[in-house]
């Protein structure tokens, strides 16, 4: 005999009486949609509407609109406010990405009472560019009793909160570095067309000038972590420039030609005095070998930690929403960062506490072993 095997039976009492998180999506886009049918198929949530300003998507029914059979015959609006009875339901956002163009349709999904977690990237530090806004988004979210989150896979995950996470078991934490590299051609049409594939580099280097290119939100990681330490950072630089092709590539959307940008090189590094903390590393191209997740933590212990394959982004991101939907339903009011929520996880659809005994032929063989912690 090699090993003892014990069977367990497991009693299973639910905590909590189960009751649906209701949402209502607002924005149908790729991300919108993918929301949908995430919150439509899995138990604990409850669609009660949807809004988008796209004439070709409002007056349909939702089930049209995602192409899914499993949602409810909801009919898309055209504003949150043809939605009855939202109040205290949580607004799955997925408009945009910059805080001060989406402040307005923030203000009134507050101001109809709805709790909301946003796509928008900017959100995960909303107070990083402008202060004032933020500050009045929280005011209002304070004064209508809701909360305003933003989640995502990265900004949301990756870069930021998978980290901050790790340093849980962490005395010391010395400098965070974390790598991500996604091939672009298996993410969404937007974002391939983000990432510049198949522009040359002078029209890509004139895009990212312009500020129309690149990955919104790695300065918000950045601060995110930061803030997450209590590192007062003196100096951030990001640097955005092209993964260029070296040989011809086709995705279903797009060509990329050999010498042609195949995607972005996007890097933030953060430091207190001349000491740099912070070091994050996003490559996003079509073709990219070797997709993965990687993160370092020097400190005491040190980890390292790989996720390979990488975290699918858009799978990842419309899971992100809608696990958060009930925490943030749940959360104190207030624009609140995503680290102050309950440990954002998987939403089960009931509350379980769950206990053990032995099978009876186990009774009286075992002793009361000291603990490992392995
Ligand atoms: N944090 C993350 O990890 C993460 C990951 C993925 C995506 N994102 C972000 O999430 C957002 C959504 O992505 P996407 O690819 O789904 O974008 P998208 O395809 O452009 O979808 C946005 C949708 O929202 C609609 N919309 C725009 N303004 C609206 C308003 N005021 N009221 C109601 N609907 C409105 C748009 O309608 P029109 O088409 O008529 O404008 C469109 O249907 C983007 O900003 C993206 O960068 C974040």
């Amino acid at each position: 005999m090699d090993a003892v095997v014990k069977q367990w039976i497991v009693q299973a009492t639910p905590v909590s009486v189960p009751h649906p998180t209701r949402v209502v999506l607002f924005g149908l886009g790729q991300i919108g949609q993918r929301v949908a049918r995430l919150a439509g198929s899995r138990g604990g949530f409850e669609i009660i509407g949807a809004a988008d300003i796209d004439p070709a998507k409002v007056g349909r029914s939702l089930r049209e609109v995602c192409q899914s059979a499993e949602l409810p015959d909801v009919r898309v609006v055209g504003s949150v406010e043809e939605i009855r009875a939202a109040a205290g339901a949580v607004a799955l956002h997925t408009t945009g990405s910059q805080v001060g163009r989406i402040a307005a349709e923030l203000t009134a999904l507050a101001q109809q009472k709805l709790n909301v977690v946003s796509s928008a990237e900017e959100l995960l530090e909303p107070w990083a560019r402008d202060a004032e806004v933020a500050d009045a988004l929280d005011q209002t979210a304070k004064e209508q009793g809701v909360t305003l989150v933003g989640a995502g896979v990265n900004p949301g995950f990756v870069m930021d909160l998978l980290p901050v996470a790790l340093t849980c078991v962490c005395q010391v934490v010395n400098k965070v570095s974390v790598q991500r590299v996604v091939d672009a051609a298996t993410r969404r049409p937007a974002l391939q067309k983000k990432v510049g594939a198949g522009m040359t580099a002078q029209e890509f280097l004139a895009e990212v000038e312009a500020g129309r290119m690149g990955h919104v939100g790695l300065v918000e990681s950045a601060l995110f972590v930061a803030q997450a330490m209590g590192w007062r950072l003196d100096r951030l630089e990001e640097v955005l420039g092209p993964m260029m092709a070296e040989r011809d590539l086709t995705t279903d959307v797009l060509t990329v030609g050999a010498g042609t940008v195949a995607g972005i090189k996007h890097t933030a590094e953060g430091y207190v005095g001349d000491k740099l903390v912070l070091d994050l590393d996003l490559r996003m191209y079509v073709g990219a070998e070797e997709p993965h997740d990687a993160v370092q933590i020097e400190g005491e212990p040190p980890l390292d930690v790989v996720v390979r394959g990488g975290t699918a982004g858009d799978a990842a991101t419309a899971a992100a929403l809608v696990n958060a939907a009930p925490r943030v339903a749940a959360a104190a009011p207030g624009l609140v960062r995503l680290r102050e929520l309950a440990l954002a996880q998987f939403a089960p659809a009931e509350g379980l506490r769950l206990a053990v005994r032995a099978e009876a032929s186990d009774k009286g063989k075992t002793g009361a072993p000291r603990g490992t912690g392995g």
